[in-house]
């Protein structure tokens, strides 16, 4: 970070100003936001899009998402969910594409009474932080969905939490990214020295673990991909999210019939799929909705999220090193962060000061040391060091 101006200076013109560590959502945006603001970018990825993005649902859910101690992550949440209207629109403007972003918002649901029951602590968490969280009775609930199960026993809608389809924003993100000027390098970056720029942005996912000593982490998911039959759309429009039977499950509906089913949290690094989670899963979103059992069941595959020992993003310098900033470590939120994260890092770059968004976000809150020889981190207290 320099604190440069946006014009290069002419002693210095080929090396680039911002290189950018992964060809993800987040570092693809960054890399546009960049090379839009006139800085010569490379991005570098060997395997671009095979990250949890490939798997992602695109939920964009900062309300749903809103969970009891993740205050300050809220407040990201909501504020780069906020800016997501504008990101689709100039996206779309710079490319083109279409990116799967609809509006028709969240509802919430709970199949037996101590679904409902668990799901209304959290509703009722999420309304006293004055988010739009409305109760719906079940009769409302049935109006707005017809295809929900008979026996679910109640629900809520968010409003406000929409949804993109990753799998057709990536491929935006990487045109729009290299039609501002942006260069794609096929290649794996495996230490910092590897990289020859002003500034470094380590946007790897849980690959910034081994480039930088922070503490990320895989967290799997298992998801499901299903598809309506004779090419139909899915005969439910909401996003649906909720608990069935204790198993917390989420249902994404596509225009062109997809429905994507997930996902399991669970403290692994493999990404193979089991027998145990597609059974979990099937059952869940089919007790909620009977009509997926006639659906094709076309994918089952798993991802590793970034997770972080505080589930919030690591967002700006890492200590004693100004020229390299952390994108990394968001979590089950990657999609919807998007948009901030590239604004606040891109102006970070410009700028050299962090926005006060950030704070509560910075590497610093994670103290590497510094013969640690990697990533290991200790707890002590409620900080990590
Ligand atoms: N954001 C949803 C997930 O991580 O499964």
């Amino acid at each position: 970070m320099t604190g440069r101006s946006e014009s290069a200076p002419s002693s210095d013109r080929v090396r680039p100003d911002v290189a950018v560590v992964g060809a993800g959502p987040i570092g693809l945006a960054i890399a546009w936001r960049c090379a839009a603001r006139g800085l010569r970018v490379v991005v570098h990825d060997p395997a671009p899009g095979s990250g949890a993005s490939a798997v992602a649902a695109g939920m964009l859910a900062p309300v749903a998402e809103a969970y009891f101690g993740e205050r300050q992550l809220t407040e990201l949440l909501l504020a780069s969910a906020a800016r997501w209207p504008t990101f689709a629109a100039e996206l779309t403007e710079a490319t083109g594409a279409d990116i799967g972003y609809r509006t028709e918002g969240t509802l919430l649901v709970g199949l037996t009474g101590d679904d409902l029951a668990e799901a209304g602590r959290l509703w009722a968490y999420q309304q006293g932080l004055g988010l739009p969280v409305t109760l719906l009775r079940p009769t409302e609930l049935r109006d707005r969905e017809p295809a929900l199960a008979p026996r679910v026993r109640g629900g809520a809608l968010a409003p406000t939490d929409h949804q993109v389809d990753p799998r057709l924003l990536l491929p935006a993100l990487r045109t729009a990214a290299q039609r501002a000027g942006a260069v794609l390098v096929p290649q794996a970056v495996r230490l910092l020295s590897d990289v020859d720029a002003r500034v470094t942005v380590v946007a790897a996912g849980c690959g910034a673990a081994a480039l930088t000593g922070l503490p990320v982490r895989p967290v799997k998911g298992q998801i499901l991909r299903l598809r309506a039959p004779d090419g139909v759309a899915p005969g439910f429009r909401h996003v649906i999210r909720g608990y069935a039977d204790g198993e917390p499950v989420y249902l994404v509906p596509r225009a062109d019939g997809e429905v994507v089913l997930g996902a399991t949290v669970e403290e692994r690094s493999d990404t193979t799929v089991t027998a145990g989670a597609v059974q979990r899963l099937l059952r869940a979103g089919v007790d909620l909705l009977p009509e997926l059992a006639e659906y094709d069941l076309v994918e089952a595959v798993a991802g590793l999220r970034p997770g972080t020992p505080d589930n919030a993003p690591i967002l700006g310098p890492l200590p004693g090193r100004p020229d390299v900033l952390a994108a990394t470590g968001h979590h089950r939120h990657g999609i919807v962060l998007t948009p901030i994260t590239a604004d606040l890092i891109t102006d970070l770059v410009l700028t050299g000061v962090p926005d006060p968004l950030l704070a509560p976000f910075l590497p610093d809150r994670f103290v590497v040391a510094a013969d640690s020889g990697g990533p290991e981190t200790t707890m002590e207290g409620d900080r990590w060091s």
